[in-house]
């Protein structure tokens, strides 16, 4: 018994509690998304959005992005201020290889992900897939696409 005791009061809280976490997560969990219908890129990168106005990556990319990134970003592209709103970026070029390599790299401050990397999780085809979405719903909006023009 002294020998069990122990593991009765530290081990089952622990396993008890660590598939308690896991369903925490739930659905919030980062998840691949199939963006079957969209030309593939291949392996190298793209330095701006091929898909820009593309209405299937607008479609693929709007459940990429609430699969992925609304629970921070915000329901619709709207962000409720606990994370950038990310229909504020500018078009063209450079901002488009910005959101690449962020959305890929994540958000790291003080030794802890703030954003989690997307690069094992979401293939290229599927970020550009989601900024032309955010796009989408920028232009939504007159005062906000009047900005990012
Ligand atoms: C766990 C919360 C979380 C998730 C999930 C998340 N983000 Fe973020 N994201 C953040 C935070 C917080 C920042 C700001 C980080 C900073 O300022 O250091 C950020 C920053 C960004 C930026 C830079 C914005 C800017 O104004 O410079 C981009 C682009 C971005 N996220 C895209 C995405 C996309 C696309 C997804 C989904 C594939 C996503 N994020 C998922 C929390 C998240």
């Amino acid at each position: 018994m002294p020998r069990i005791l122990p593991l009765l009061v530290f081990g089952l809280p622990l396993t008890l509690a660590v598939p308690a976490l896991v369903l925490a997560h739930g659905d919030g969990a980062p998840q691949a998304i199939d963006t079957t219908g969209l030309d593939p890129l291949g392996a190298e990168m793209r330095s701006s959005n091929p898909y820009e106005g593309n209405p299937k990556a607008i479609e693929i990319g709007a459940s990429g992005y609430n699969k992925n990134c609304a629970r921070c970003h915000g329901l619709d592209a709207k962000s409720g201020g606990m994370a950038p709103d990310l229909r504020e970026l500018e078009k063209g070029e450079s901002v488009d290889t910005y959101f690449l390599t962020r959305v890929q790299g994540g958000a790291q401050r003080d030794g802890r992900y703030r954003m989690p990397p997307f690069i094992d999780i979401l293939s290229q085809e599927a970020i550009w897939a989601i900024r032309t979405y955010i796009e989408s719903e920028a232009a939504k909006d007159p005062a906000l696409a009047a900005k990012v023009n």
